[in-house]
């Protein structure tokens, strides 16, 4: 059997990994600014993570959700506790796309309303309801096709006054990034994440912040979303949350109250899941990764907005962006093949850093050093 090809594939087979640091199987190291695309949140293997999942996988790895999981309660309490929503209510699931679908259901669920707002290149992952609010037609199926969403232009207070003087009674949700990632690392304005609040909060919509790439910790703030200083009544999240162990959920404002049977998973909140979340919790609060992203976060844009080739560097933490010109169009491709650096890339000309936020400054200064020498080599005429 073949495998179904649906993946460019960098031709590196990784073998082993520690820290920010991989390994081929050749030996050759290299240095991780992709976080195996903002996945790896607490550094690969980290030892904390591996012993936690090593202990419950001795114990039990999985029961449905049938019965009592005290695991699940003590991760809702760490959360609440390390991302400060400490009144939310967690619901566990399996990828980002399926929390986005949650989050989407329980909004039309608990409004009674069919209308979302998604925006100009968002992405919210592959499943019918989170693609059919991603702006990128190429995922979307013939089935996948719905009336049901309005897009609007990333930003654009007024569009969105607009939206909700026509539609306001109908729309059951906005459902938007605090960070685009796959959209190439544009931040939401924190007056138009609070204009999305205080529309939702006049209309009786829901507000969703999707966290599956920009929370977490990544931007230096549990959620991006917190920079604007209100609340979403459903955030998202996924990625860094299990540090490669597949871990979802979405956490729900008080207010939206759960009934039996409106949402469910059979894989979601196992054992082994919750083990290896809850260990992310601890390293993200005994390490202080939040402050650790601010700081070599803002090391690396001060330095690379110093680079005059690289334009309009952009991001919070370490959720990290800017354009390549024509001109450096190899750059990524150097980076990994060269100076055997992974980064993130976003179409057409963005590279993107999504590193550990546990990356070190002695790893960053190499990084800066690199990608100067790759700047030069390609923007210097061959004599
Ligand atoms: C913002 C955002 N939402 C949702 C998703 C979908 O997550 P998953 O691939 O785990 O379904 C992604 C994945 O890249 C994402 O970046």
């Amino acid at each position: 059997m073949n495998l179904f090809d649906v993946y460019p594939i960098n031709e590196v087979t990784i073998v082993k990994a520690k820290g920010s640091y991989v390994w081929d199987e050749k030996g050759d190291q290299y240095l991780d600014l992709y976080g195996g695309h903002a996945v790896i949140s607490i550094g690969h293997t980290h030892p904390h993570w591996v012993k936690r999942i090593e202990e419950q996988l001795e114990k039990i790895a999985f029961y449905s959700n049938s019965i009592k999981i005290p695991l699940q309660v003590q991760l809702a309490e760490k959360l609440g506790k390390v991302s400060g929503k400490e009144d939310y209510q967690l619901f566990l699931c399996n990828s980002g796309a399926e929390a986005n679908e949650n989050a989407l259901k329980l909004a039309s669920f608990h409004t009674g309303r069919k209308k979302i707002v998604a925006f100009s290149k968002s992405f919210h992952g592959r499943t019918s309801l989170a693609v059919a609010v991603t702006d990128n037609k190429n995922y979307s199926a013939p089935v996948n096709e719905t009336d049901n969403v309005i897009f609007l232009p990333f930003n654009d207070g007024e569009a969105l006054e607009a939206c909700f003087a026509k539609e306001g009674k109908n729309i059951a949700a906005v459902i938007i990034e605090g960070i685009q990632g796959v959209g190439g690392i544009n931040v939401a304005d924190d007056t138009f994440l609070r204009s999305i609040r205080s529309l939702c909060d006049t209309h009786g919509a829901m507000y969703i912040a999707d966290s599956v790439q920009c929370g977490y910790g990544r931007s230096g703030k549990f959620f991006s979303h917190d920079f604007a200083g209100v609340s979403a009544d459903i955030y998202t999240m996924a990625k860094g949350m299990g540090n490669g162990f597949p871990v979802a959920g979405i956490i729900i404002a008080p207010h939206i109250k759960p009934k039996h049977f409106q949402l469910g998973t059979t894989f979601g909140g196992n054992h082994l899941a919750c083990a290896a979340a809850l260990a992310v919790l601890e390293i993200i609060e005994e390490e202080k990764l939040m402050g650790n992203a601010v700081m070599i976060g803002k090391y690396l844009r001060d330095e690379l907005n110093a680079i005059p080739e690289l334009k309009n560097v952009r991001g919070r933490g370490l959720m990290i962006g800017f354009d390549v010109p024509d001109e450096l169009k190899d750059l990524k491709k150097n980076l990994l093949w060269k100076q055997k650096i992974f980064t993130g890339e976003a179409k057409p000309n963005v590279i993107r850093l999504l590193p550990s936020l546990g990356l070190k400054k002695k790893d960053a200064e190499q990084f800066i050093e690199s990608i100067k020498e790759e700047v030069n080599l390609l923007t210097t005429p061959a004599s």
